[in-house]
């Protein structure tokens, strides 16, 4: 009885750490830099995943009530786009299919923008824009899952 308590504690610290693994691994991959200010100093990766983060909750309300514009898809497509390029926190952390999600999550921004132009059903945006939080939490899933219920709440 008593074993298996503390069988069931050490999954949910091992959990808790690997969900944690994205925090962690800031601090350890910049010990080697001597300057103690770089310590917490976020990737380019995460300043854009940041960004991201805030666009989408921004933006919630405005797709929810119809008001969404094209010119603002276009915003989220130029500065989210970066994602690509940026330079992350531990490169070895980033697996082959970043890019495939990465690409996908482009497109179904530009798939959402054809939609506002053409003036389409509000509940076909509201499914874009769904559909493209679901690949941020497909990648995260593979990468870092510790967003993903900030990422979960965004969606409508
Ligand atoms: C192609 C994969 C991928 C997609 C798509 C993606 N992310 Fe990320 N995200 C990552 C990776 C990898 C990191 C870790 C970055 C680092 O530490 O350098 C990250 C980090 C984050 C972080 C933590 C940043 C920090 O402070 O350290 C947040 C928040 C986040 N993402 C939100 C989002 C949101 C919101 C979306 C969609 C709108 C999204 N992500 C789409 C891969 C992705």
């Amino acid at each position: 009885m008593n074993l298996n308590r503390e069988f069931a504690y050490l999954l949910i610290s091992i959990c808790f750490v690997a969900c944690l693994s994205c925090q962690r691994s800031h601090s350890t991959s910049d010990k080697s830099q001597n300057n103690s200010k770089d310590l917490y100093e976020p990737s380019e990766l995460a300043n854009t995943m940041r960004e991201m983060a805030y666009d989408m909750e921004a933006l919630r309300l405005r797709v929810y009530s119809g008001e969404l514009s094209a010119g603002e898809v276009d915003d989220l497509i130029s500065s989210h786009s970066k994602m690509g390029t940026d330079n992350p926190t531990d490169i070895d952390e980033i697996k082959p299919s970043f890019e495939l999600f990465s690409k996908t999550y482009i497109e179904q921004l530009e798939e959402l923008k054809i939609i506002v132009l053409n003036q389409d059903k509000i509940s076909e945006q509201i499914i874009l824009f769904n559909a493209a939080l679901s690949t941020c939490v497909s990648c995260h899933r593979e990468h870092c899952p510790g967003p993903i219920s900030r990422i979960e709440k965004i969606k409508i």
